[in-house]
């Protein structure tokens, strides 16, 4: 996800350093341009589009997740039709179908993994937790995660030059294949079913999330057994929600209305320990063993 939750904004991060580079460099009368039309100059397509999803596809068929059927050449063409000779903000999640089609997959009941705003954290858990399977281990999150994409109405080609901000658009390219393939992965999703919250920002559940917009309207309680939401705070806090606590509470209401047994834990370890591999000295990581050094 990806780029995939719509409220993660890259790009305004990337607007606000340039934008300082800016007034450093040439002056308050730039800055206030840029801030006359914000976010409008914006990152075009991702170069060499073609050649990172097509060596995607080819790596996931052939290395990654090989046996599965998929012709590569036939996704990329389904996908160019979605896109291209479309206006840049008219892309709808059904244009996607036809490229949805040529990718069917199935994933192993009680190893789904769902998550929202927990994005750098999930790379580490997937990367341990290696049965669990994310939106981003499917073909469509593997071959499209972190891509931008968008063309013109009068375009045979991506454009290069900017594409606009997904929250400006009603059909935004890259969110719409994120919103179908999201709903394609929760409606797939089958026995015990993870989701993984960030208990350190407020509306650790977004009802404006792809996850509390998309994949939770379709998970589907007769194939699901368990959703087991896991909250994670940074080490450092702050620590705004937990089980019960704030929109988590919601969310709880919302899977018990809709009939899913649930289970919510704010303290699992395994997540702690992966925080600590990059922060060993922070003292919510202090074992035993260090307190009672052995000389
Ligand atoms: C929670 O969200 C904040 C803000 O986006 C982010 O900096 C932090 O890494 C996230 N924490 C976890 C545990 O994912
Ligand atoms: C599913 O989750 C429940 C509740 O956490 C747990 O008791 C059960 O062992 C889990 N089953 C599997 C197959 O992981």
């Amino acid at each position: 996800m990806p780029l995939h939750d719509p409220k993660y904004n890259k790009n305004c991060q990337i607007f606000a350093i340039s934008s300082v580079k800016v007034l450093i460099s040439t002056g308050l009368l730039v800055l206030f341009m840029m801030c006359a039309a914000p976010l409008r100059a914006h990152l075009g397509t991702t170069p060499n589009i073609k050649h990172i999803v097509m060596g995607r596809c080819f790596n996931y068929v052939t290395l990654v997740n090989p046996g599965g059927r998929f012709d590569c050449e036939e996704i990329w063409r389904a996908f160019e039709e979605a896109v291209l000779r479309q206006a840049s903000c008219e892309v709808a999640a059904e244009h996607y179908r036809r490229m949805f089609r040529a990718m069917p997959q199935t994933g192993t009941c009680d190893r789904f993994l769902l998550w929202s705003k927990t994005r750098k954290l999930i790379q580490d858990y997937a990367a341990v937790a290696r049965h669990l399977w994310t939106l981003e281990d499917t073909l469509a999150g593997y071959m499209f995660n972190d891509l931008i994409w968008c063309s013109q109405q009068e375009d045979s080609d991506f454009d290069f030059g900017s594409c606009p901000e997904w929250s400006a658009c009603l059909h935004h390219p890259v969110h719409s294949l994120w919103r179908q393939a999201s709903k394609n992965f929760a409606e797939m999703a089958c026995g015990n079913v993870t989701v993984l919250l960030n208990g350190s920002i407020e509306k650790a559940f977004n009802r404006n999330s792809m996850f509390g917009s998309v994949e939770l309207d379709n998970l589907n309680p007769q194939r699901v057994n368990y959703v087991n939401i896991k909250v994670v705070s940074n080490l450092d806090g702050p620590f705004i929600e937990s089980c019960g606590r704030g929109s988590i509470a919601d969310l709880i209401h919302i899977l018990q209305a809709r009939g899913f047994r649930w289970t919510c834990s704010d303290n699992d370890r395994i997540l702690t320990m992966l925080q600590c591999v990059h922060k060993p000295e922070h003292r919510a990581c202090r074992t035993c063993a260090d307190a009672h050094p052995v000389n």
